[in-house]
């Protein structure tokens, strides 16, 4: 099947030599298009600045900020069957981006911020997209709860969340452990390697490929 992927931050420029980011390594992302390329899929992976190489086999497109990535995935997501939203994307950015840098002035420096777009959230109402559709949740507390919450809320097939809160693994590890919560259903992935965790995700998306097209 032709699936997109989100991977990576997104970066949020305040200056010409500052940004806000999200911590993301994008391993969780780019571990999942190599499966899904290695299971066969065609892959279009929308990733934000990462240090990691691009799978092979993989369709590449870099960006930097939520707009730009919200540009990539409205264009693509039309002819996709699958897309799993795996970036750490801003929800806010600085409201101007200064054309020089930002001397120092004063003991205290407010920024204004304002929203970025909700990209998952506009996947299926704005965007129209009716294939699979797969959100991530980075959660500190009621992992599942809040999971299954939005899951609603973005009309997902699956959300797979995972504890941030946890020291040693998810964040810049290859090691995670993850909760994916379906409509009917909640399946714990214990601790292990993130390629490993990855095929079975890619799995369980193909049996939902598979229910929807029966
Ligand atoms: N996401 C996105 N576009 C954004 C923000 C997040 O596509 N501007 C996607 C992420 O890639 C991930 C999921 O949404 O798949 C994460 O959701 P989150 O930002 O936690 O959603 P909310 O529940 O709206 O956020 P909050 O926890 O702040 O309520």
């Amino acid at each position: 099947m032709k699936v997109l992927i989100t991977a990576g931050p997104t970066r949020e420029p305040l200056d010409p030599v500052r940004y806000l980011t999200n911590r993301s390594s994008g391993k969780m992302g780019y571990a999942l298009a190599q499966a899904f390329a290695d299971a066969g899929h065609q892959v279009l992976l929308v990733s934000g600045p990462s240090q990691l190489d691009v799978p092979p086999g993989v369709d590449f497109l870099p960006i930097e900020t939520a707009d730009e990535m919200h540009q990539a995935v409205a264009r693509h997501l039309p002819r996709m069957e699958a897309a799993v939203f795996a970036a750490a994307v801003a929800d806010y950015r600085p409201a101007t981006v200064a054309g020089q840098k930002i001397k120092k002035a004063g003991e205290t420096l407010t920024l204004e911020l304002v929203r970025t777009p909700d990209i998952l959230g506009e996947a299926r109402d704005k965007m129209g997209f009716d294939g699979i559709l797969v959100g991530f949740a980075a959660e500190t507390e009621n992992l599942e709860a809040n999971a299954r919450d939005k899951l609603g809320r973005k009309r997902c097939d699956l959300i797979v969340a995972n504890d941030v809160s946890k020291p040693d693994i998810g964040f810049d590890s290859d090691r995670n452990e993850l909760l994916l919560v379906f409509p009917e259903h909640t399946v714990a992935l214990p601790e292990d390697e993130k390629h490993h965790l990855a095929r079975h995700v890619v799995k369980e998306i193909e049996l939902l490929a598979a229910g929807r097209k029966s």
